[in-house]
């Protein structure tokens, strides 16, 4: 039986802006204590600095999933990151946990740049295009209702931490595969297993059109044309002016950054590889990091014997991300301790069954 009150508004009150941070603090602190294991709190590296001392797990989507996926004992999984990560965690995890996003409007950009009703209108002309032969992939920054799709069609999610492992067995599945919603990261991870850019063609979710200018049967990757907002503000100027003015930085940025970008920089990888690999390196070295601006903020803090800057020096935040504060976390949390059910995450049972299916996919694969 579920005890939890229905509470209409979704609104934070007012009065939790007028708290101090310090106060804010103890209280989750408490709530935290009194919770004890009934309570998780994962979170997403790209999280504000004023929330992250209170998780329990901080990682990348990937570890985000695995640690979803492995914890059956919290009964209220307070998700600090944005939409679609709670979405998953929520699939993951059983009937009986209750996935919570502090603030509903923490969505992601690109997630909401694939609809799937546009998939559903896309695939048949695919399929027309090209017959049996295509398997669907996406990206883990998708809708449950996509991944719903691909699940159902055969096909996986990735995260950028195993794009390449995955991509590479669905090649093997298929002759090609139809990579959503993010065009970067399938450009980049097809390029990196050696298929040509010219084997690569776009689709134009607006257009509803294939983009491809040679022979259909040479195609072996159709990219979505989706992007991140936030990645896009990396740029080949942005490199070209490290390059001159410090050629000692090592430049590594994450692949939701274009295929120019990418190509030019020391190395790629996910925000997990981006942390560890910064970490292990020498002191003294220097690096320009191309990822969110949250994220470059606590590496340039953790590593003091390095010297460390954001690749655009205007820094890139994730708005949406940046919902998530500590007056959300602090609200999210008397909501429960209320017992008044609010901002809950919960994905319907028959989008479920084959999300789940594109999701374990990706679990055993990794
Ligand atoms: P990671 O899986 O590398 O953490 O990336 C998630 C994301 O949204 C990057 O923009
Ligand atoms: Fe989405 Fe980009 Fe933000 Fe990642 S950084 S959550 S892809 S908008």
């Amino acid at each position: 039986m579920n005890l939890l009150k229905t509470v209409k508004s979704d609104t934070m009150p007012e009065h939790y802006k007028l708290m101090s941070k310090a106060e804010m603090a103890n209280r989750v602190m408490e709530i935290k204590q009194q919770l004890g294991e009934d309570l998780f709190i994962p979170c997403h590296h790209y999280q504000k600095d004023e929330v992250v001392p209170f998780a329990d797990a901080i990682g990348d989507s990937l570890q985000l999933a695995q640690i979803a996926a492995s914890n059956k004992q919290a009964k209220h999984i307070v998700f600090c990151g944005v939409h679609f990560m709670a979405e998953t965690a929520d699939m993951l995890t059983t009937n009986e946990q209750m996935v919570t996003l502090p603030d509903m409007r923490a969505g992601c950009s690109m997630a909401d740049m694939a609809d799937i009703h546009q998939l559903t209108n896309a695939w048949p002309i695919l399929q027309n295009l090209f017959g049996d032969t295509i398997l669907p992939v996406t990206y883990i920054n998708s809708t449950a209702a996509i991944k719903s799709f691909v699940g159902e069609y055969g096909g996986t999610t990735v995260t950028s931490s195993n794009a390449a492992t995955i991509v590479a067995w669905a090649l093997e599945q298929k002759e090609r595969i139809f990579f959503l919603p993010d065009q970067h990261l399938g450009r980049n991870t097809a390029f990196e297993l050696g298929i040509p850019l010219d084997a690569m063609a776009i689709w134009d979710p607006i257009k509803n059109k294939l983009e491809y200018e040679g022979n259909l049967e040479d195609c072996k990757v159709i990219l979505w044309k989706g992007y991140c907002s936030v990645h896009q503000h990396f740029t080949v100027k942005n490199i070209k002016t490290i390059r001159k003015n410090s050629p000692n930085m090592r430049i590594i940025v994450h692949p939701e950054c274009t295929h120019e970008v990418v190509s030019l920089a020391d190395d790629f990888g996910s925000t997990k590889k981006i942390v560890t690999e910064i970490s292990n390196a020498a002191p003294g070295t220097e690096w320009a990091i191309g990822t969110e601006a949250n994220l470059v903020g606590r590496i340039i803090q953790e590593n003091p014997d390095k010297k460390i800057a954001s690749l655009n020096p205007f820094m890139c935040p994730c708005m949406t991300m940046n919902r998530i504060d500590l007056p959300h976390l602090l609200w999210t949390l008397e909501s429960i301790q209320n017992n008044e059910k609010r901002n809950q995450i919960k994905v319907d049972e028959q989008t479920t069954k084959f999300a789940l299916k594109a999701l374990e996919r990706m679990l055993q694969l990794s």
